[in-house]
């Protein structure tokens, strides 16, 4: 038989290939509280606007509280012949409060109702998205403040550099993450315009009220432009730039976190609570939380390019390929949050080890560059030739197989003569860090003045 919905015009009803490639209520059930939401501003706006009656919107406004407990208690039975989320709500009022549910849909369509719940949907997304971010950053500011005066590797090319503080390293992914946030807040701004009333695509004869809607969904406005309204899914493409970017993010620390948590490097202890054994070798402890964060930025990327190549060659308006697009961010925002979760988590229980910072901070000529420096200061050196003394420096102690602070004044002096007693004061770690003063810089001073900026900003 004929869909209940729209078969007026139909002789027969699909075939059930077509059902299966047609249905998304698989899927869009996840946002059945929001079409509710939809729905009951939609009610209650026909009837202040005396489209509907009070008495019919009220049946509509209960019938749907009705079908919200069902559906939140696993009582609803969900039917594909029915297509989507919004007739299958519609299609059980009609059994719950009979007749007036047939007047709910008058003055708009699947098409904004599908835009307006799918924004409610991702706009939740992008507030549990900044929580999640903030009790990561927060752990972050921990962790920086424990160890702000820790003295570590600083690495380029996952080479020693220079040493910097583990303080500095933590804070470095706050702003990085600070910066996810602001995205994200900026997204939210942008986003909170409603659909809703945009109707098919032209908008409507009737004489509704889009403001009210919009304020009774928690929108800023209604949407400006009707043929917008119901094609826009740029939100839902801010929401996944979002997403990836911070993913990206989450995946370079879980990186660091799978080396700095191997026995070549014993920078850091993850805690039992955030890691797991082998089967077969008793000694192991992996950082499974970590590598499957950097696995799953992977699925968070495909979900922004997917939904990309979706929209890249619709015209205007809607067109069902617009249905894809839920499934991918509802993917990407469940793998988002858990990542953040277990991120979150890692780095609140995770335990810098002291010790072997420090060492693996005075090993591999880290001090170079405070010698060099040095020579220019001190010695008045162009930093060129500062660099080629120094350079010199570092073969003769590699040479030899020491470090720097070990040469003899003797074994320096043959380099270049005019070096005094006094160098061996720049070439320990922790001098290093306390010296790099300048604004931004990985002396703890700074550090502690970031962490101060930071906690003031969270509030
Ligand atoms: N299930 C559809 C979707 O997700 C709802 C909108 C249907 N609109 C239409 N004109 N067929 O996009």
């Amino acid at each position: 038989t004929s869909n209940k919905m729209w078969g007026g015009r139909f002789a027969a009803g699909p075939d059930a290939i077509m059902e299966a490639i047609n249905a998304s209520i698989g899927f869009d059930k996840r946002m059945a509280a929001q079409d509710i939401a939809g729905s009951r501003a939609h009610a209650a706006m026909l009837a202040a606007q005396g489209i509907i009656s009070d008495s019919d919107a009220e049946a509509i406004r209960e019938g749907l509280l009705t079908i919200l407990s069902e559906i939140e208690e696993g009582r609803f039975a969900f039917s594909t012949a029915l297509e989507d989320i919004h007739m299958n709500v519609e299609a059980r009022l009609k059994e719950v409060i009979g007749e007036p549910a047939g007047r709910l849909h008058t003055g708009r369509s699947r098409n904004d109702q599908v835009a307006t719940d799918f924004k409610l949907w991702v706009r939740d997304q992008l507030d549990a998205f900044e929580s999640g971010l903030i009790a990561l950053i927060q752990a972050l500011l921990g962790q920086a403040e424990a160890g702000a005066d820790w003295v570590m590797p600083g690495f380029t090319h996952l080479q020693t550099a220079q040493p910097v503080t583990w303080g500095h390293h933590m804070m470095a992914y706050v702003e990085m993450f600070g910066r996810d946030l602001s995205r994200v807040r900026d997204a939210r701004v942008r986003m909170n315009e409603s659909p809703l009333g945009a109707a098919a695509l032209a908008g409507t004869s009737f004489p509704i009220d889009r403001h009210m809607t919009a304020d009774a969904l928690g929108f800023d406005r209604p949407a400006a432009n009707s043929l917008d309204a119901v094609s826009d899914r740029d939100f839902a493409l801010e929401f996944l730039g979002a997403a990836s970017i911070c993913a990206m993010h989450l995946s370079r620390f879980a990186e660091e976190l799978v080396i700095w948590s191997s026995a070549q490097f014993r920078f850091v202890a993850l805690s039992d609570r955030f890691s797991t054994g082998s089967s077969i070798m008793p000694q192991k402890k992996n950082p499974d939380a970590a590598e499957l964060i950097r696995a799953k930025v992977g699925r968070i990327f495909g979900a922004n390019t997917a939904l990309m190549m979706v929209m890249k060659g619709l015209p205007l308006t809607y067109s069902k390929d617009m249905q894809e697009d839920k499934e991918q961010v509802f993917d990407a925002a469940d793998n988002l949050m858990l990542a953040l979760a277990a991120m979150e988590g890692m780095v609140r229980d995770m335990t810098g080890n002291r010790e072997n910072l420090a060492a693996a901070a005075g090993s591999g000529f880290s001090t170079a560059t405070d010698l060099a420096d040095w020579l220019v200061r001190v010695l008045g050196l162009p930093f060129r030739d500062a660099h080629h003394v120094t350079g010199s420096l570092v073969a003769m102690a590699e040479a030899k197989g020491c470090d720097l602070p070990d040469l003899t004044l003797e074994q320096m002096q043959s380099v270049h003569n005019d070096i005094t007693q006094d160098v061996f004061g720049v070439l320990g770690v922790e001098n290093s860090v306390n010296s790099r003063m300048s604004y931004g810089g990985t002396a703890p001073e700074q550090v502690r003045g970031q962490i101060a900026r930071w906690k003031g900003l969270l509030g």
